[in-house]
């Protein structure tokens, strides 16, 4: 865990987490931060107590007293975000004091309630202020379905932070670097790739939330942003808010200049057609990356297909379906409503093929809508003909694609 000081009476003690399935389920490649924020006027106030939820709030304890904080003077504990990521803290800080406040929106409370039996709760609306004295007020702003119904911003007016919790996140463990203008360049690119790791596996079905809480970050004014994962943004916040802005889109089509090409194969026929297309992508200087699956993890997947403006779908017939761990990415990007896609998909049958018409059920029942150029299917191994329509068909998406790029 480490411990840094964001501005006079406000610190963040931080802790990178490796070996955890995010939600149970996403595969983090690089790790996750759990932030937690310290506000101290003449009252103290912790920000998403994170840091606890593996049991180890003595380790929080000795790095609260080392920034001059006891743990028992702790008068506030703010939850904006009700995930145990963010409040797992509470049993534990349970143990040790008896009379503290949580304060919460109102959704957030009834799940206070049902998840820690807590009742002493302060309900906050829009607007609403707490005097921590010596010049410190926080201000609360609902953010419902920034992930969970109950989120909230809290804002500090003396120093114009904001704790945006889940909002203007990222995967990705930090190493000595943890703001904006401490970061090397190599990192600056991988904080902006952990970025849309989180916001496509966690954050992109909320887009039409998240894009309300764009909006409601602008109306405030903001030194500093401080979300509950990843960097502190003091040089440029703009930037979180901007990259967030262009995630939102690519929820809806648009992406880089990149190729993703998702693909699987049992027997190699489809894999020679995958070949003869990465020839063509390199002959004509397109960036491109191959995820296949099932060997892929989804965390890498959603992230690949979500940010490139062309996807390649690269699947043979499996019993008169979709080989079905590419049936399954794509269900997947579905749940997630990604939608929107520049497409194009061919693959190899045996006999009667299939693959196609669940390839469309899928769009179809997911609402995807998908831009599709037509497919290519191919008996057998891909014939000279079958390479000559896909090469033409795999320029006719390099072409359209430029209407989908969207670069910072
Ligand atoms: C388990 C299995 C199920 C298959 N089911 C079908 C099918 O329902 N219809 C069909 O036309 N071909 C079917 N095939 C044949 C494959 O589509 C064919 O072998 C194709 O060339 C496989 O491409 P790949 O080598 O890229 O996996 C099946 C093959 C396997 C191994
Ligand atoms: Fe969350
Ligand atoms: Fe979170």
């Amino acid at each position: 865990m480490k411990k840094l000081k964001i501005a006079d009476g406000i610190h963040m003690l931080t802790m990178n987490v490796d070996d955890i399935l995010f939600e149970g389920m996403w595969e983090i490649a690089n790790g996750v931060t759990l932030n937690s924020y310290i506000v101290q006027g003449d009252k103290t106030a912790i920000i998403d107590g994170v840091i606890g939820w593996d049991g180890v709030p003595e380790t929080l304890y000795k790095n609260l007293e080392e920034i001059g904080v006891e743990p028992k003077n702790i008068n506030y504990l703010i939850v904006n975000h009700m995930e145990p990521d963010h409040s797992g803290w509470i049993s534990n800080f349970r143990k040790i004091k008896e009379d503290f406040t949580i304060i919460c929106t109102d959704k957030a409370a009834k799940m206070v309630a049902s998840f820690y039996g807590e009742d002493n709760i302060r309900i906050v609306k829009e607007g609403d202020t707490l005097d921590l004295g010596k010049g410190k007020v926080l201000s609360f702003h609902p953010v419902p379905n920034v992930h969970w119904p109950d989120t909230m911003y809290t804002y500090e007016r003396d120093t114009k932070t904001l704790f945006s919790c889940d909002m203007f996140g990222a995967f990705g463990r930090m190493g000595d670097h943890c703001f904006d203008d401490d970061l090397t360049p190599e990192e600056v690119d991988f904080f902006e790739f952990e970025g849309i790791r989180y916001y496509s596996n966690v954050m992109t079905t909320f887009t039409p939330s998240l894009r309300k809480a764009i909006e409601k970050a602008k109306t405030l004014e903001i030194n500093i942003i401080a979300p509950g994962h990843g960097p502190v943004y003091r040089k440029n916040p703009q930037k979180i808010i901007d990259d967030y802005t262009r995630f939102s889109r690519y929820a809806e089509g648009a992406g880089k200049n990149e190729v993703a090409i998702l693909w699987g194969s049992m027997y190699g026929m489809t894999a020679k057609a995958v070949d003869y297309v990465e020839g063509i992508l390199k002959r004509e200087g397109v960036k491109y990356n191959k995820i296949e699956m099932p060997q892929e993890s989804d965390s890498e997947m959603v992230a690949t297909v979500f940010k490139s403006a062309g996807v390649i779908i690269a699947a043979p017939t499996y019993e008169y379906k979709l080989f079905p761990p590419v049936a399954a990415a794509l269900n997947e990007l579905g749940r997630k409503r990604i939608t929107g896609k520049l497409a194009f998909r061919f693959g190899s049958y045996g006999w009667s093929g299939g693959a196609e018409k669940e390839l469309n059920e899928i769009m179809e029942r997911n609402k995807m809508n998908w831009d599709f150029i037509e497919s290519v299917e191919f008996e057998g191994a891909p014939k000279e003909e079958d390479l000559i329509k896909i090469e033409a068909r795999v320029l006719e998406l390099i072409k359209k694609m430029r209407e989908k790029v969207l670069e910072p």
